[in-house]
């Protein structure tokens, strides 16, 4: 089946949209899940429309104020919050980010710390950030390490929002307990340590060796390559019986 052609959604058929993410927190409520984290990062929709060089709309939804940004993200939120209550949602945010060529955005830190304002005042639960920014929006970059959100700037979020923070992207053990003694982050979230790795939390605690993941494999639907076929993969010394 062909996608249909991308058009903008219509302002009355915005509250039709936040209906059918109203139903998507329920049934994630009837499948079991503790929690729901909305996907506010990385060019995904709510990033378009808090994006002022691409959101050109002019209604309330559109580019001109963090308000207007914002809106279409605070009505899914308060949509998952009349389902869930707010302590059991959260929103991944990716300021400044590239990732699916998103353009540079003059106004990202008046929208950031606007939302971050507002999510406070509902008691939100976490808000997930992408600490590391990628040059390339590209997730096999190595250079991503290098660029990060100033030290401002997470201070600025810290006051704004009162709930957990959360940053991920490029740490390692050592660069997480650094991040988590600024006081700044009260988690750090791993991804592709976690391919290579899935008993990381062991290697972790007892100070074992980290694979590296193997970027070539992570977008590769070639069977166990890059996923299981780590060699010093351990986990299986551990399970229990053994
Ligand atoms: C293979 C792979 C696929 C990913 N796919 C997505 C995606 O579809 N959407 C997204 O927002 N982030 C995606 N990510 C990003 C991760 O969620 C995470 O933010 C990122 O990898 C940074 O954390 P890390 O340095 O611990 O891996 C992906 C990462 C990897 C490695």
């Amino acid at each position: 089946m062909r996608a249909s052609r991308p058009r903008q959604i219509r302002t009355e058929e915005i509250s039709g949209l936040v209906d059918e993410f109203a139903l998507a927190f329920r049934n994630a409520k009837l499948a079991g899940f503790d929690g729901v984290e909305i996907h506010a990062a990385n060019g995904y929709l709510f990033d378009q429309f808090m994006n002022s060089t691409l959101n050109t709309r002019g209604d309330s939804y559109g580019g001109q104020t963090p308000q207007t940004r914002t809106r279409l993200l605070l009505d899914v939120v308060d949509a998952a919050i009349l389902e869930w209550g707010a302590d059991r949602i959260g929103v991944r945010l990716s300021p400044f980010g590239r990732y699916n060529s998103m353009p540079s955005d003059p106004h990202a830190e008046e929208t950031l710390l606007y939302l971050c304002t507002q999510l406070s005042h509902r008691k939100l639960g976490y808000v997930h950030m992408l600490y590391q920014l990628m040059p390339s929006g590209n997730m096999e970059d190595s250079e991503f390490n290098e660029i990060h959100l100033s030290d401002a700037l997470v201070r600025k979020v810290r006051e704004a929002f009162r709930g957990t923070v959360i940053w991920c992207g490029g740490f390692t053990k050592n660069t997480a307990q650094a991040a988590l003694d600024t006081g700044w982050v009260d988690l750090i979230a791993f991804a592709r340590p976690f391919v290579a790795n899935p008993d990381l939390v062991a290697r972790f605690k007892n100070d074992w060796p980290v694979a590296d993941a193997e970027r070539s494999a992570f977008y590769t639907r070639d069977g166990e390559k890059g996923y299981t076929d780590f060699s010093n993969f351990v986990a299986p010394l551990l399970s229990p019986g053994r």
